[in-house]
Order: structure tokens, then C-alpha cells, then sequence
């Protein structure tokens, strides 16, 4: 893992430069993808959603209707705004693709970074998380909100992951040092195991997860998918004539050992006993070129293209469940742009002026659009003449994340906007009248939500 502070999930650090982030830490475009899933939302379709990371094996479980989960952490402080309801427009298209979707509260995340309370971070998911999601159109079937300091599940699970990363890496990848709280140093290894916990048996077993998440958090997607590899037996690798299936080699050989130990025999015969059964999984799939080399630790697979590697990869991770290992398969992750604030800085819980709450009521919500800084000209004359920058303007945000899902729409907006045709003050109205619209509709459904948050929300 490659030692960077760059990126820190705990600052208020704003990213633009998102290409660079792209380029640097190795997140890939999610334009090619898009072409494979059906009906992409807008949130997809104008880059808001922009990168990935291992997103092949979900579009795999859509395409073959195989299962599949999104799992998603929210942070209970402060109110719910536009900027999170990115996440949820997300998790819904997914539903609608047939995810599970498992949401986790990092309550002991919040206390260790934020000092909220265990009851009052209970308090904030369920009032104002769980609620808002139901009303936005989270369907409670097939879904579930968690905590993590109640999923004894997870916290078991992110004591096993800490056996395979140290200290070194941490303080690479987090700046944590001799300050750290031995809670906050937790907290990364409480959120791999949110991510990973879907995977083991009794939650669903291996299979793709997807987590949707800011940039901020791809230090915790690095650890993760890195965690994940290390719970593995076997590795895949492209070798000259196909593809090479080989059992994994650990320190010390603790892993050949616990198996033997759970299968009942010599240690010696660990390595060939796996080869077969790997072998017994490829054919099933239906390879037939297959040989063993003991001494190498390999099975090869002649003539399978690299490709093939997605097919084999998860009946790989099901073998070694059923022998008594982790197995899990690495997370994938989308990764969306952050919104403004209206204020000019970042979008923030903790600065009302800076965003829409979605409990604000219609008149706050008007206030905070009128006050809202724009890519305005400092006089009207000015700005019919010269026009106006829509891509330096929380309102043009407003709409391009939210308020305008028709394209059409949006596009008008944005030639009026940088030809002049619109003042900013006229522009504004339409964000209010829009705002208005959809929070009304909101507020009704949310006072509704009480029977669902009951099926929702898990205390286990
Ligand atoms: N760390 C995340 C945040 O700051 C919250 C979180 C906890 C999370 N567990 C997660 C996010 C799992 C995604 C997946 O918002
Ligand atoms: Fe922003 Fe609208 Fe003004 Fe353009 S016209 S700068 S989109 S408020």
C-alpha cells in the first residue's frame, strides 16, 4: 500500500481537482461502465457519480441476476441535506437493479471522531437519516439500517481483519501517530468490516458489494479491497498459456495450517487437497484444459483469456468459505463530486447557511437559496451583456444534482445562464419554486415513515 497522507477522511479538506484524483490513485472512469447498466440516473449520467474502483463483478451479478449488496456508512451528526441525498439516489437506482442494501450507522465512528453519544448518534439515524431516506424513496424491503455498535457480527469481524494490517501502514494512510486515540485507530478496521460483513456466512456469504462514497473515503476502499485479498486462499494470475489459479503462500503458513486442522489432515497434504478442489470448482464452470503443478502451488487453467478471472474469482471465495475461511471477494466502489455550499465554501452539517436541510421548512429553504452566492455579475447590465458562469454557481449545482433531473431542462438553464438571457434573481426563483416543491412533497411523506422505520432499522 502505497504511503500517502493526501486524502483524509476525517478533515474538511475540500477535492476538486477530481481527474488528478482519478489519475493518482488509480480510480477509473465510470463512463465505460455506464454503457452496461440500464437507464442510468442523472446523477450518472452528468458525472456526478465520476470513478470507480472494481466495478466489473457487480455489473457481472446484474447482467447474470446473481446477488449482490450495497452497503453504504452514515455518519449520525448533524442534519441530512442535498449533499447526502447523493448517496441515496444511488442506492435506489441499485435497489431497483435488485441490491440488497444494508446501511450501516457509524455511531462508534462519531464517537470516537465527534464525541456523539451511543444514544444520541441512535437518536440522529433513525430521526433524521432513516426517516429521510424512507421518504426519498427507500424501499424498506430488501434493506436495512444497522449499527455498528450493535452488530457484534462486525466488531468481531474488525478484530480478525487487524490481524492483517499494522500499525505502519495505518499512520501511512491516515497520519495517525502517538496522538491517535486507540478508538479513532479502530475505526477504519469497524469500517472495513461494515464493508465486508455482508460476505460472511449467515449475512448473505460471498458475493460483489458496492459502496457508494465521496472521494474522502477511498483511503478506507484501499484498506478494505486490500483487506479483502488478504482473507484469500487462492490468487488468480494471467500466466503465459492462461490463467494461473495458485494457493496463497502466508507467513509462517498459518493459513495451510488452520485448514488442515479443520479438515483433519497432514499439513503436508494441505496444498494438493486445495489444488483438487479448486480444480473440482473450475470444472463445474466448465474448464476442462486444467493442470497441476504441486511443487508450484498452481493449478493452471490452459487457454482461459484474463477475462475469465471475474467468473472464477467468486466460486473461488465460496470454496473457501465452505472450508471454513473468510473468502471474501474485494468491494467495489463508486465515487461522486462533492456539492458546494451555498455559502461559496464546502456543503457542511455543521454550517446551517452552507445547505439545504431536507427538514428545513419551505420559508428557511427560500432564505438560504436567496443568499446564496452565484456565478453572477456584479450588475444586471454586466450580465446580459457578458453572460454568467453556471459551472461557478451552487444554484446551476442545485439543479444539476437535484432540482432539474430533465435534461432539457438543464440544458436551457445553463445556455440562459451563460448568454445572460437569465438573471440570477429570476434563476433563484425557479430554484425556490423547485425547492419548495420537493420538500413539501417530502415532508409529507416523511410524517408517514413511522410503521417503516420499524422494518428498517436493526438493533442486531
Ligand atoms: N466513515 C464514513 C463517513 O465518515 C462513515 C462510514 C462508516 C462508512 N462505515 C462505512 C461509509 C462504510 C461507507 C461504508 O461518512
Ligand atoms: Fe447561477 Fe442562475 Fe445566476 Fe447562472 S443565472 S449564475 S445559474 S443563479
Amino acid at each position: 500500500m502505497a504511503a500517502d497522507v493526501q486524502i483524509d477522511p476525517w478533515s474538511s479538506q475540500q477535492y476538486t481537482d477530481y481527474a488528478r484524483l482519478r489519475d493518482e490513485f488509480g480510480i477509473e472512469p465510470i463512463d465505460p461502465v455506464l454503457e452496461e447498466l440500464d437507464d442510468p440516473p442523472p446523477i450518472f449520467r452528468r458525472n456526478i457519480v465520476f470513478g470507480h474502483r472494481g466495478i466489473q463483478p457487480v455489473v457481472r451479478a446484474i447482467r447474470y441476476d446473481e446477488p449482490w449488496a450495497v452497503l453504504t456508512g452514515l455518519m449520525p451528526s448533524g442534519q441530512m441535506h442535498f449533499g447526502h441525498k447523493m448517496v441515496l439516489d444511488q442506492v435506489k437506482y441499485f435497489q431497483d437493479l435488485g441490491a440488497q442494501i444494508i446501511i450501516g450507522v457509524a455511531d462508534l465512528e462519531a464517537y470516537a471522531t465527534r464525541g456523539i453519544g451511543l444514544e444520541e448518534g441512535r437518536e440522529i439515524a433513525v430521526e433524521e437519516y432513516a426517516k429521510n431516506y424512507l421518504a426519498l424513496g427507500l424501499d424498506p424491503e430488501q434493506a436495512q439500517v444497522y449499527f455498528q455498535s450493535r452488530r457484534a457480527a462486525v466488531q468481531r469481524l474488525a478484530f480478525l481483519l487487524g490481524n492483517r494490517v499494522n500499525w505502519s501502514t495505518f499512520q501511512g494512510l491516515y497520519g495517525f501517530d502517538g496522538e491517535t486515540t486507540m478508538s479513532h485507530a479502530q475505526a477504519p478496521l469497524v469500517q472495513a468490516a461494515d464493508i465486508l460483513h455482508p460476505q460472511l456466512p449467515g449475512f448473505g456469504g460471498s458475493r460483489p458489494i458496492l459502496v457508494p462514497v465521496g472521494v474522502d473515503q477511498d483511503p478506507h476502499i484501499r484498506l478494505t479491497r486490500d483487506l479483502a485479498e488478504a482473507t484469500r486462499l487462492f490468487s488468480i494470475k494471467p500466466t503465459e498459456e492462461g490463467l494461473g489459479i495458485f494457493v496463497k503462500a502466508e507467513e509462517d503458513e498459518t493459513n495451510l495450517r488452520r485448514v488442515a486442522r479443520r479438515l483433519e489432515i497432514a499439513e503436508d497434504d494441505v496444498v494438493p487437497e486445495l489444488l483438487d478442489r479448486a480444480q473440482g470448482v473450475l470444472e463445474e464452470i466448465g474448464y476442462s484444459d486444467l493442470e497441476q503443478n504441486v511443487g508450484y502451488r498452481a493449478l493452471y487453467a490452459k487457454g482461459a483469456p484474463a477475462g475469465d478471472r471475474l467468473a472464477i474469482d467468486l466460486p473461488l471465495a465460496k470454496l473457501e468459505q465452505e472450508l471454513g475461511e473468510l473468502g471474501f471477494v474485494a468491494p467495489a466502489a463508486t465515487y461522486h463530486r462533492f456539492m458546494s455550499g451555498l455559502t461559496g465554501d464546502k456543503m457542511s452539517s455543521s454550517v446551517p447557511e452552507s445547505a439545504v436541510f431536507l427538514n428545513d421548512d419551505v420559508e428557511t429553504a427560500e432564505g438560504k437559496i436567496g443568499r446564496s452566492v452565484t456565478g453572477g455579475r456584479p450588475t444586471a447590465a454586466e450580465q446580459r451583456e457578458k453572460g454568467a458562469n453556471p459551472y461557478k454557481c451552487p444554484i446551476f449545482e442545485l439543479y444539476l444534482y437535484h432540482l432539474m433531473p430533465d435534461d432539457e431542462d438543464l440544458t436551457d438553464i445553463e445556455r440562459q445562464c451563460s448568454g445572460g438571457e437569465i438573471l440570477c434573481g429570476q434563476c433563484k426563483g425557479i430554484a425556490k419554486e423547485r425547492a419548495r416543491a420537493l420538500l413539501e412533497e417530502h415532508d409529507a411523506e416523511r410524517d408517514e415513515m413511522d410503521k417503516d422505520v420499524e422494518r428498517l432499522v436493526r438493533y442486531d
